[in-house]
């Protein structure tokens, strides 16, 4: 026999659900759900055998009790909502990070209210998209709750001739997309990314494959990944003038140390055509956590020297510029101690501050890298102007503003 009194004064106690009604003795006495870690059942009355029900997942849950609510931004100009904080599975899932892992870090994302998830058919030669997508499947959830995107361009894992397995032909535009699918067993994406621009491939041809990609269900949304500005306009001229839909969305970096591209080189694009920003490595691939200042821990990415991209980005990096950058990094630690949060959260608040990021893609490679990481989403009103000021004085990169008229 449950006492339903000891149940909800725990609950209450440990401030998961507000009382509004203590009919404690029954097991019907209504309550408030408080906290977001179920997010659909956020502000909704629910009886006390729910309350119980609920309390078991929260258990297994795990995740802190005063994260913050996730908030939700539009995709550019498009109608789609994706969480600000979001999660990638670049060199990480599929690859340094094993597959279990993997499984609790999506579905860490997932209870704190993440609901974008990117990939792309290059990332561990597709094992990432596979793993990524065998997560959805595992914890059933519910495929309109979930923006999944990937990107082509890098298909050369998966023929034997590199030709026509990369860019972004008609052809691999579309085989390309259907072995994605594959991979992620699912039956469309929300978003699909031209990973590069392809200077050798037609932009109407480029622009009307990916239509096709909608046209048939197969993708929503069509979006570009590093392509300058001029390229992303031309393909909006194509799309005007052929009557046709034009990529809704940019995936470039965007950190701390990495600023041109979002600040400056698309400021005509978000005002002409609405382009709305899914930014890579807002941490900087870590370095902005502030995790290297003591050297570099075994566990971390930048020791992964037994991966291609990481032994490479050593090389073109050199330890002399790695440690440059490392103490401009540290100057802004007390900036982080004064407002009370740590490195990680100021770094990414500071993305998030910018209003033309739809979301700040990120990666992790343990649960509790998420939970830190959500709390960006509470920081950002912290950033006053006076505060933005500062820590530009630090890093010294601001680019100039556009001029409007001269
Ligand atoms: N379109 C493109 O060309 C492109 C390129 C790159 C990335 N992306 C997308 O963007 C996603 C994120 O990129 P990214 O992985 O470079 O992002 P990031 O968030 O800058 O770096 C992620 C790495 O930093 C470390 N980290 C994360 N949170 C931390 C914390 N709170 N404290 C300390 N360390 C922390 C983890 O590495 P360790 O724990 O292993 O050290 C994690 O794997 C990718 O997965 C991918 O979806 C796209």
């Amino acid at each position: 026999m449950i006492d339903w009194s000891v149940v909800a004064n725990e609950l209450i106690r440990t401030r998961r659900v507000l009382a509004t009604h203590r009919d404690f003795g029954t097991a019907f006495g209504v309550f408030h759900i408080k906290q977001p870690f179920v997010p659909r059942l956020r502000n909704k009355r629910i009886n006390l055998p729910t309350v119980v029900r609920l309390s078991t997942q929260i258990r297994k849950n795990g995740a802190p009790e005063d994260l913050p609510q996730m908030t939700y931004r539009f995709l550019g100009r498009s109608g789609l909502q994706v969480s600000a904080i979001s999660l990638g599975g670049w060199l990480t899932y599929g690859g340094y990070t094993e597959n279990e892992k993997t499984f609790e870090c999506m579905k860490a994302a997932f209870d704190t209210g993440i609901n974008f998830f990117d990939c792309a058919e290059v990332y561990a030669s597709g094992k990432s998209e596979e793993v990524m997508g065998q997560a959805i499947k595992k914890y059933g959830w519910k495929r309109n709750d979930l923006v999944i995107s990937t990107k082509l361009y890098w298909g050369t894992a998966f023929g034997d001739n590199p030709v026509n397995n990369k860019g972004l032909s008609r052809k691999h535009i579309i085989e390309g997309m259907d072995a994605s699918l594959k991979r992620l067993e699912l039956e469309y994406v929300d978003v699909i990314y031209a990973h590069r621009p392809d200077r050798q491939t037609p932009m109407e041809e480029t622009v009307r494959a990916f239509n096709h990609l909608i046209n048939t269900g197969k993708a929503l949304y069509w979006g570009t990944s590093m392509w300058d500005a001029d390229e992303i306009a031309q393909a909006w001229r194509y799309a005007d003038k052929l009557g046709l839909i034009g990529p809704v969305v940019e995936q470039p970096q965007y950190n701390m140390l990495y600023r041109e591209k979002v600040e400056l080189e698309y400021a005509k694009l978000y005002r002409e055509v609405g382009t709305g920003l899914t930014v890579f490595s807002p941490l900087a691939q870590g370095l902005l956590s502030g995790k290297y200042k003591n050297g570099i821990p075994d566990d971390s990415r930048l020791a992964q020297q037994q991966v291609e991209f990481i032994a490479g980005w050593w090389k073109r990096t050199g330890k002399e510029k790695f440690d440059e950058t490392i103490q401009q990094i540290n100057q802004l630690e007390p900036i982080a101690n004064d407002l009370g949060i740590k490195q990680s959260t100021l770094a990414l608040a500071w993305v998030l501050k910018n209003p033309h990021v739809s979301s700040a893609i990120i990666g992790a490679s343990s649960a509790d890298q998420i939970y830190e990481n959500v709390r960006a989403v509470a920081a950002v009103d912290k950033l006053t102007p006076e505060i933005m000021d500062k820590i530009d004085e630090i890093l010294n990169n601001k680019p100039p503003a556009l001029v409007e008229r001269y």
